[in-house]
């Protein structure tokens, strides 16, 4: 599967065990409180929707995803820092509800820091509305971060 930004071809495929290297340096960078290789690897073994965004065979971001009852919930989106602003998120992130549609999921749910304003845009755009919060859910640099729950309907 792939898709075109500027002339760059992104490739999508499923993640595997060899990706976490790459996945884990972009995921360290990309977050203040990063997964770590036992919670990736966790997700690949449960049978998760896992996959990598590659330009050029370089790995640019990736999501995983449970979808389960009709329901899909995006667990994780991340695009290499050093790419940011370049229309990869939003490629990665309708990809990701694709994925979910093939699954017969109808609704896509997910968590966000309120303080994430990039990615609370990059949901906004795609469709996603807030439907609730969880209090203290994310460990915060000061104590803890409330979670705004997003939803759409796909
Ligand atoms: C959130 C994230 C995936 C967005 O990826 P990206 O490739 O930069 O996003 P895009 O270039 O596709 O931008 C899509 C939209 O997101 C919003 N956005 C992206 N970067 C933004 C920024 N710095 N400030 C405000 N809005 C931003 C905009 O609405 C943008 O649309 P526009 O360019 O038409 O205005 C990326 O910032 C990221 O990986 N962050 C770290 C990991 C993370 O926080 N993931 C989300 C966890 S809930």
């Amino acid at each position: 599967m792939s898709a075109v930004i500027k002339e760059a071809v992104i490739n999508f495929r499923p993640m595997d065990e060899q990706d976490l290297t790459a996945v884990l340096a972009i995921e360290n960078m990309a977050y203040d409180f990063p997964w770590s290789r036992v919670i990736f690897r966790d997700c690949l073994r449960v049978g998760y929707c896992c996959w990598v965004m590659e330009r050029d065979g370089v790995v640019e971001g990736y999501s995983v995803m449970s979808v389960a009852v009709g329901e899909s919930h995006v667990l994780n989106l991340c695009v290499n820092p050093g790419s940011h602003g370049k229309g990869y998120g939003g490629v990665l992130l309708e990809f990701m509800l694709d994925i979910a549609r093939k699954h017969e999921a109808d609704t896509a749910f997910l968590e966000v820091r309120p303080s994430n304003g990039a990615a609370k845009r990059l949901y906004q755009q795609s469709g996603f509305d807030e439907v609730g919060l969880r209090r203290d859910y994310y460990p915060a640099r000061s104590g803890r971060e409330d979670a705004i729950i997003m939803a759409r309907s796909l």
